[in-house]
């Protein structure tokens, strides 16, 4: 691809505190307009990689770039601008409002209220949601609902890359596969990048041009779906497909 990366990874390891080798060394380059999914089973380090993309967890080696900038060198605040994220659980502050938890990065990038106000209009209405929802707290939405608060949150600043983990996570398959529906066409209309974790095979070939496997901490193979099917660099890689193929 002739286009600068909009995300690289180089080597990067994490170790946390007890002892627990999360990552041992991921490299991996997202090109602008691109999905990435990252697929693994439990505790292969998914999370992990993607919360040292956004500075939530410093590398204890290697290096993410930003644009082309090191992550390291960026301001919290310039990171979350450019990087809008919808955590594993939502993440939902639950004594705020739906419309507060909305304008959480506005409100941090200091844009006044009536900008504010507008966005967050603007982005429930985009996520389907109304403005009587707005007004509710989390806990009073069903947990689809709040999967969609927690995408307009990520999306309030007009972030160009996204990252989102198992954002469709723990729903029935017609709200999975319409809220699937409803990432593909949000992506083509507004051009963002997005990294995407999930454990869902299917779900990572239905929405992502491009699949990395991670295993114990390693990416075994990143590529489009045709060349993980064609050529997998990994026995765990063609047993995963295999599941799939079922
Ligand atoms: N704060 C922490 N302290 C110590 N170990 C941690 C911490 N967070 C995660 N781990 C460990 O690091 C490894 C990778 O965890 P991570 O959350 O990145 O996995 P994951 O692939 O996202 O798993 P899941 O699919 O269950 O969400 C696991 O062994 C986990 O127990
Ligand atoms: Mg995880």
């Amino acid at each position: 691809m002739d286009r600068e990366p909009i995300l690289e990874a180089v080597e990067v390891a994490k170790t946390y505190g007890d002892g627990t080798a999360a990552l041992a060394g991921v490299t991996l380059a997202v090109h602008p307009g691109e999905t990435v999914a990252l697929v693994g089973e439990s505790g292969s380090g998914k999370t992990t990689l993607l919360r040292t993309f956004n500075r939530m967890i410093e590398p204890s080696s290697g290096a993410v770039r930003i644009e082309g900038k090191p992550a390291a060198d960026l301001d919290p605040i310039v990171l979350r601008r450019r990087i809008g994220y919808v955590p594993q659980d939502g993440g939902l502050i639950p004594h705020w409002r739906v419309e507060r938890n909305v304008e959480l990065v506005p409100r941090l990038l200091g844009w006044d209220r009536d900008r504010r106000r507008e966005r967050t209009r603007e982005m429930l209405e985009l996520v389907g949601l109304s403005a009587a929802q707005g007004g509710r707290y989390p806990a009073e939405l069903s947990g689809g609902q709040r999967q969609r608060v927690a995408f307009a949150r990520a999306l309030a600043a007009d972030p160009p890359l996204i990252l989102l983990d198992e954002p469709f996570g723990a729903l029935d398959a017609l709200t999975r596969l319409e809220l699937h529906r409803q990432f593909l066409e949000l992506k083509s209309r507004l051009a963002k990048t997005a990294v995407l974790v999930t454990h869902d095979l299917g779900e990572a070939f239905r929405l992502a041009d491009r699949i990395g496997v991670m295993r114990a901490g390693r990416l075994l193979q990143i590529g489009i779906p045709k060349e993980l099917e064609e050529r997998p660099a990994d026995p765990y890689v063609s047993a995963l497909l295999e599941l799939r193929r079922g």
